[in-house]
């Protein structure tokens, strides 16, 4: 059925659909469900009626208090009921941005959008006007924008190794060509190197993502950028208010000029959230930055839900314990059966690879799983809704897959056990 309507939606939909993340080439060629009809927790029903419990991507970060949070939806279907839209603004996201600079003490001012990839833009359109210099430095992933996909402009390779692998620029305006340069993470003198060589003004980078900082990494960056009067940019839309109230960089002790979040602020609603220094977000009176949508009442009205339930249940604390408990059995089972496993990572958002037949071992994890009703792939995001039982009966069948992966590693031929089609990887979709 999911494959009738996937062949459908290629029919009439440009890419087949909307997010790359949300492709199923990147699971299961013709056996990744790809539609749901419901979701709850971390189960999911597709359009076959079967229920799956979902121990990969929660919605790809989204969903940090289970899928359809009753609180959360709650506040939601109330404002739903009084207008989510007038031509007046809701007071909504003056008490939000309130509360994310209660949080965030260091900030002053907040703007809001409704993606990532759009937060980010105003992020940079923000920092170039406050450092009167186009050049960006980047590490980590940052959306589909121009200013992004720039990076690429005069090295096709320069993002590869920046979470996604093989980025195309066609249609990206190659005057942009020299304006984003990529420095890698705890390797400072990467940013050093471009820095002195390239008239940057901005440093725009993920926090964290998977791995961790290593010798004074993030403080070094701060500090460099205060030095050289560099506007640093933080993108948390992945990190923030996930194993943290908040930015994860605060457990870091690092400060930036701006930081951006987004998914788990608003469990599942779109919004986004930008937040800075005066001397940095006074910008947005010198440019035009401005959305219809960005005035909408449910995306702030679902992140103040969400920011009080996360208080009430402190589930950054949840998250990371549970994190640190599968991070913990998937260390021990990959040790119990000798397989090379590289786990990465922060703990709300464990990764894990294969040294070798990567490719082949994620598709058949995601394969047999399926047959036992769990979405699984080497990614997993960590919600409240994965409860100690779910977690078990995770490693449970986990634990043979394992045990087809060594049994290959000792010599069975791999062929007996792959009747699939390979997962696509990086930038590819493999339609
Ligand atoms: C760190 C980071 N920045 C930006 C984005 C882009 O956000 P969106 O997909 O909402 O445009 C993402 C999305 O995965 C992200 O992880």
């Amino acid at each position: 059925m999911s494959n009738s309507f996937w062949n459908r939606a290629n029919k009439s939909i440009a890419l087949g659909n909307m997010f790359l993340s949300k492709h199923p080439n990147r699971y299961l060629p013709g056996k990744w469900p790809t539609y749901y009809k419901k979701a709850k927790g971390c189960k999911i029903t597709a359009l076959d009626n079967k229920t799956y419990t979902d121990f990969s991507m929660m919605g790809i970060g989204t969903n940090v208090l289970g899928y359809a949070n009753k609180n959360v939806d709650n506040a939601v279907k109330k404002v739903i009921n009084t207008s989510t839209m007038s031509t007046l603004n809701c007071f909504e996201e003056v008490e939000l941005a309130e509360q994310l600079k209660s949080i965030h003490k260091w900030a002053d001012k907040v703007h809001f959008t409704r993606t990532g990839g759009e937060a980010n833009a105003v992020a940079i359109r923000l920092a170039r006007a406050a450092s009167g210099k186009n050049n960006i430095a980047v590490c980590g992933y940052h959306g589909w924008h121009d200013w992004y996909l720039a990076t690429n402009l005069n090295n096709k390779n320069n993002l590869n190794q920046h979470l996604l692998k093989g980025i195309t620029t066609k249609g990206v305006s190659s005057s942009l060509k020299n304006t984003t340069f990529p420095f890698y993470y705890n390797d400072f003198h990467s940013l050093e190197k471009i820095v002195s060589k390239f008239n940057i003004g901005v440093i725009k980078m993920e926090c964290v993502r998977n791995i961790q900082p290593k010798d004074n990494f993030l403080k070094k960056v701060r500090d460099f950028a205060t030095k050289k009067n560099l506007v640093l940019i933080f993108d948390e839309c992945t990190t923030g208010f996930r194993q943290t109230l908040g930015g994860i960089h605060e457990s870091y002790g690092v400060i930036p000029d701006i930081a951006i979040f987004g998914k788990a602020l608003s469990n599942g609603y779109p919004l986004n959230a930008v937040i800075g220094k005066t001397k940095i977000m006074k910008e947005a009176k010198n440019s035009f930055i401005s959305s219809t949508f960005w005035s909408d009442r449910i995306g702030p009205t679902a992140a103040i839900a969400s920011i009080k339930e996360m208080k009430r249940i402190k589930s950054w604390e949840i998250v990371k314990k549970k994190g640190q408990y599968i991070r913990n059995k998937l260390s021990k089972l990959a040790i119990k059966k000798e397989l090379d496993i590289a786990i990465t990572g922060i703990d709300s958002l464990i990764n894990f690879s294969f040294g070798k037949n990567n490719r082949i071992y994620k598709g058949l994890i995601t394969d047999k799983m399926l047959s036992k009703n769990f979405l699984a792939t080497n990614s997993i995001y960590v919600s409240i809704s994965h409860n100690k039982a779910i977690i078990d009966e995770y490693f449970y069948e986990l634990e043979k897959v394992f045990n087809i992966i060594k049994k290959i590693e000792d010599g069975d031929s791999i062929n007996r056990y792959v009747n699939f089609k390979l997962p696509s990887e990086g930038f590819e979709r493999l339609n």
